[in-house]
């Protein structure tokens, strides 16, 4: 019996784990899930999975929690607080933690279970944005292992020669480069002018995947991909310029390896996040994830079309800040956090994001990151400017 630790199991990544674990109870049991404030989601799931513990960030939530917890006679004990995230997240009575609490919030739980060693289950794209070398650094010296659940970085993986998922400083021997697909988002097809007069509920509306609200908001500007190419280049030790982005309507092909003798192979499947996050679960076996199997003729077709930085320029600003190094992608993920949520809040037009991005990567000198305490202070500034440039 493995034990599993989820962060974040009330949202879209949580609820897909769940949902897999709940396939194969001869196998995993589940020992700690967290949330925000969901107070009758994080219920439900206690109830049906039992875990040890049940932690809420929200004071107030988690005394909801235990007190309905207590009516019901279950005996999980409810913990709140951003410290008890941490806690759990190292607790010696888990093996798997997987990381689906969404932006910045989740790096300080994700770098905890890297230092106690963890089987990590790596969906929080942010850990690796925000703080890259520094996580990676922490892996390695503690002998974590990584097991990316992003679809694209689960497709790369499985692509990859045997044997080398596990090297970091993988130097890329007979990898031409890597290409990462992207459905292109609900507005793929729509004039530059258009984009001005987007609504949230149409950005949130994403054709292909169901995700939650702030990624679906990434995904319609593409800054999705561009924290995924910050994330390929941490987990895969390769150079910007060897990490494409590669338009794919269809999200059949969740991305491909291109070899040097002129081999590309690819990882296929239905969007559906069970598949990667049952192959990261169960690797280097395979198990069931209750995902139904591709089938091509109904597909019929795989178009692809190159990712154009002009319509997309959430994308450029990405693959800019990777270049620059230090705290410049913290800084990003910062100022698209504070620009996606005013976004969502109708404070900002969709294509006031890219430009609030740009306003404070323009006004920041970038540390060089080798410290958390640096990183987060960048985090800080980045959004007191952002929310400064939106008013
Ligand atoms: N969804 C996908 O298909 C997908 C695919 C690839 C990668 N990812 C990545 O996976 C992560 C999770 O995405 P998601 O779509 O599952 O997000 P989501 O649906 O918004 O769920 C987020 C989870 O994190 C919790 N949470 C939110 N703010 C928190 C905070 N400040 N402290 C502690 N917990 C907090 C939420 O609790 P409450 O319910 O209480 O708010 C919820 O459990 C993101 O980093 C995303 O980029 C997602």
């Amino acid at each position: 019996m493995q034990a599993v630790t989820i962060l974040g199991s009330t949202g879209s990544i949580g609820v897909s784990t769940l949902n897999v674990l709940a396939q194969h109870p001869d196998k995993y049991r589940v020992v700690a899930l967290t949330a925000n404030h969901s107070v009758d989601s994080l219920y439900e799931q206690c109830q049906q999975f039992q875990p040890d513990i049940a932690v809420m960030l929200d004071v107030p939530s988690a005394d909801l929690l235990a007190t309905k917890l207590k009516t019901a006679g279950l005996r999980t004990q409810v913990l709140s607080g951003a410290r008890a995230l941490e806690q759990v997240a190292a607790s010696d009575g888990t093996d798997y933690v997987v990381a689906a609490i969404v932006g910045a919030a989740g790096l300080l739980p994700t770098l905890a279970a890297a230092r106690a060693g963890k089987k990590i289950l790596l969906a929080n794209k942010e850990a690796l944005v925000m703080s890259g070398g520094l996580f990676m650094r922490e892996v390695e010296a503690n002998g974590a292992t990584l097991l990316p659940v992003d679809s694209e970085h689960n497709a790369i993986w499985q692509c990859l020669p045997v044997g080398k998922q596990q090297q970091y400083h993988y130097d890329g021997k007979g990898v031409r480069r890597i290409m990462l697909t992207a459905s292109g988002g609900p507005f793929r097809d729509f004039d530059l002018a258009d984009l001005e007069h987007v609504t949230p509920e149409q950005a949130v509306a994403h054709p292909n995947w169901s995700m939650g609200q702030k990624i679906s908001v990434d995904s319609a500007t593409m800054m999705n991909k561009g924290l995924e190419v910050i994330e390929a280049h941490w987990l895969f030790g390769l150079p910007s310029q060897k990490i494409d982005v590669v338009l794919h309507r269809q999200s059949i092909i969740h991305s491909m390896v291109d070899y040097v003798d002129g081999s590309v192979l690819a990882q296929m499947g239905n969007p559906d996040m069970r598949t990667p996050i049952a192959n990261a679960l169960a690797w280097p076996e395979r198990i069931d994830s209750g995902v139904e199997p591709l089938d091509l003729i109904s597909v019929g077709r795989l178009d692809f079309a190159a990712a154009d930085h002009q319509h997309f320029p959430c994308l450029r600003l990405a693959y800019q800040a990777l270049d620059a190094g230090g705290t410049s992608t913290a800084i990003l993920n910062a100022a698209n956090e504070v620009a996606v949520a005013a976004f969502l809040k109708k404070q900002i037009k969709f294509t006031e994001i890219p430009r609030t991005i740009e306003n404070v990567l323009s006004r920041m000198t970038p540390n060089d990151g080798a410290t958390i305490e640096q990183i987060l202070a960048d985090d800080t500034q980045a959004r007191v400017l952002a929310k400064e440039f939106i008013k």
